[in-house]
């Protein structure tokens, strides 16, 4: 990992819950505080299942990540990316490809204190501090632009982190802005939550809202619209749990035979010809 940490003093507040650690108590992490836990237990009311959501989500990253590096991508730009958990992004593709390399990307700097712990002895892999809401600062970052080569294909990821924007922000903005530099040959990795109407979707907006201030569900097409047009790998836009990039033959579930926290977190991958 490249080293910019000399100068680094971690500056986060404990007493109000963030996303990445609220997201951590979820998973059953331990990189999390007492504000966080809290959270994590409105998350845990509403929907009892919420482990499962988020251990579900982290598998679509997985899923994601694999097709992309096993379709030639050997590097990630992780957006959102997280406290290291179980099988990280750089774990996930650097099985398939050991030269796969992956920046990740977080505004949250516990995230950027953790990862370099993880991260120190792995140069194909490095973490910094920026903000999706200013795209332009993680094209223009320092580090970024080192480590990730605007040239060639890349594989941007967006997972778990739309429903923390609502539409008034034009999230979509933002994500279009960096697809815009990205060449032709890359990919869109996204999952979102879904808005399909039913009670666990608006169980797991309260509970974000509840806890976090943020956190809404939003319709199918409205997520595809966050594509801005890709195509998108067979199946396209589905359930995470039955969502296998690339085999649009595989046999899955019915959508309705599904528990209903598994019809929470859509997940798709774009391709930019
Ligand atoms: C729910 S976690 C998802 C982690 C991982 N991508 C996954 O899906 O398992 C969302 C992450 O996005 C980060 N985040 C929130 N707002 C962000 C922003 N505006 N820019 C960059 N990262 C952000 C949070 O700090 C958190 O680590």
């Amino acid at each position: 990992m490249a080293d910019n940490s000399e100068q680094y003093v971690p500056d986060f507040d404990i007493s109000r819950p963030t996303i990445a650690r609220v997201y951590d108590a979820i998973l059953g992490g331990k990189d999390n505080f007492k504000a966080d836990r809290e959270g994590a237990a409105a998350y845990m009311n509403h929907v009892p299942n919420s482990r499962e959501v988020a251990i579900d989500n982290r598998k679509g990253l997985e899923k994601g990540v694999a097709y992309m590096a096993r379709h030639g991508i050997d590097q990630f730009l992780d957006i959102g990316a997280g406290l290291p958990t179980m099988r990280n992004t750089h774990q996930v593709a650097q099985e398939i490809n050991p030269e796969a390399k992956v920046c990740y990307v977080d505004n949250d700097p516990i995230v950027l204190a953790h990862g370099r712990a993880l991260l120190a002895d792995n140069k194909s892999t490095t973490i910094v501090t920026a903000d999706l809401r200013n795209p332009q600062s993680i094209l223009d970052h320092e580090e970024v632009n080192g480590f990730i080569d605007f040239t060639r294909p890349i594989g941007l990821m967006v997972v778990g982190l739309f429903m923390h924007f609502h539409d008034s922000e034009e999230p979509g903005e933002w994500v279009k802005h960096l697809l815009d530099a990205c060449p032709s040959g890359s990919y869109l990795l996204m999952t979102d939550f879904a808005d399909t109407g039913e009670e666990q979707q608006k169980a797991i907006e309260k509970a974000g809202l509840e806890s976090l201030g943020n956190g809404w569900v939003r319709k199918p097409e409205k997520i595809l619209a966050h594509f801005h047009g890709l195509p998108l790998v067979e199946p396209g836009l589905d359930w995470v749990s039955r969502w296998f990039p690339g085999e649009p033959d595989r046999e899955v579930p019915a959508a309705e035979d599904l528990e209903p926290h598994l019809r929470i977190m859509m997940a798709g991958l774009g391709y930019k010809a």
